[in-house]
């Protein structure tokens, strides 16, 4: 499945999480599979079973089994002109990948297959902007069956059924959402959308609260915890 070890390098936290009980002290270079010049734009890791996965421009998903010392190529296929801006796993086989054109894709059995994931994505709010452009930017998988996304002009979604079924959340904004993390399945953050704002909900994102983080000029573009 690897491409072959190619010349562009890849910086990780992996490296810190393996080699330091401090996480995040020492920062690693890990050489990528790729042989051309990826930009890799998100990563999941699990500690105790050492698996991980990056993705990025051009189909990229990777997967490493070690800790991130060899990757292997686990692309959806869907071709090149998918950009991958999220992925977030319940488990190292359970997952969802998120990207251009309001694609989200699932994957039950560590990446071998994905599956396509319809959602309810909106294209009314800018009417500049065609259906075919939203982007879904991030993914968040508080439960085997509780998953959050957030992408362009305020689409945001969470499913109860793993997926089955995408259900709008409404966050009251126009603009773009970059970023969610979830602790668990009621309490959760998203970013993005307006200045200085943190949006958390503590009910599954049934209702969400707006907070003033005070960064003068500028937007928020991810959380994590
Ligand atoms: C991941 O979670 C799913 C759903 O709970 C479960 O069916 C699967 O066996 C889990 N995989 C691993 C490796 O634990
Ligand atoms: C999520 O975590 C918060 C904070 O610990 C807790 O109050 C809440 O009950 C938890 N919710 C679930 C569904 O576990």
């Amino acid at each position: 499945m690897a491409r072959g070890v190619g010349l562009n390098l890849l910086l990780l936290q992996l490296v810190a999480l393996q080699q330091s009980p401090v996480r995040g002290i020492n920062w690693g270079w890990i050489p990528s599979p790729l042989d051309e010049n990826h930009n890799l734009l998100a990563a999941w890791y699990e500690v105790p079973t050492s698996i991980g996965y990056v993705v990025g421009e051009r189909d990229t998903i990777l997967r490493t089994a070690d800790g991130g010392a060899t990757w292997s190529d686990f692309s959806s296929g869907l071709g090149s002109r998918y950009v991958w801006y999220g992925v977030s796993f319940w488990n190292s086989t359970l997952g969802w990948v998120v990207g251009s054109y309001g694609k989200t894709l699932n994957t039950k059995d560590g990446g071998v297959t994905w599956y396509h994931q319809e959602t309810p994505v909106s294209y009314e709010l800018v009417s500049d902007v065609s259906s075919y452009e939203i982007t879904i930017h991030d993914v968040a998988a508080a439960s085997p069956t509780v998953v959050y996304l957030v992408g362009d002009a305020g689409n945001a979604f969470r499913t109860t059924d793993g997926g089955a079924s995408w259900i709008t959340m409404d966050l009251e904004t126009p603009y773009d959402l970059y970023s969610c993390f979830f602790y668990n399945t009621s309490l959760g953050w998203i970013v993005g959308g307006l200045q200085d704002r943190v949006r958390k909900t503590t009910d599954g994102g049934l209702t969400w609260s707006s907070h003033y983080v005070g960064l003068a000029d500028s937007i928020g573009t991810s959380v994590a915890a």
